[in-house]
């Protein structure tokens, strides 16, 4: 079971829980943060799940595809580490991942 460690926009830290196989977005939001809307339930189309990744972990994330380019491009809070939590599958290589909300566009 890996952990997450998540970053509110306000800056608290909260290691969470979660099991393999769920997205990065959905280990946040079943742990009560309502700041990340995911509108789109993870479907790749709102952006809403922006987070900042930790870049430590950047080699072990899945490709970005085109579409969640796009998206991220459509954020004025876009920089390097910009992923959509929702298109990161967890997996024990992804244990301690830092993960930040990005600020709401
Ligand atoms: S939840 Fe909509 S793009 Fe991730």
């Amino acid at each position: 079971m890996p952990n997450i460690i998540v970053v509110d926009r306000e800056g608290n830290e909260k290691t969470v829980e979660a099991d393999d196989g769920l997205t990065v977005m959905e280990a946040i939001r079943d742990n009560g943060f309502d700041e990340l809307l995911a509108l789109c339930g993870g479907c790749c189309s709102c952006a809403t799940c922006h987070v900042y990744v930790d870049p430590a972990f950047a080699a072990k994330l899945p490709e970005l595809s085109e579409d969640e380019d796009d998206l991220l491009d459509s954020s004025d809070h876009r920089n390097e580490t910009s992923r959509l939590s929702c298109q990161i599958p967890l997996n024990a290589d992804l244990d301690g991942i830092k993960v930040t909300i990005a600020p709401e566009d």
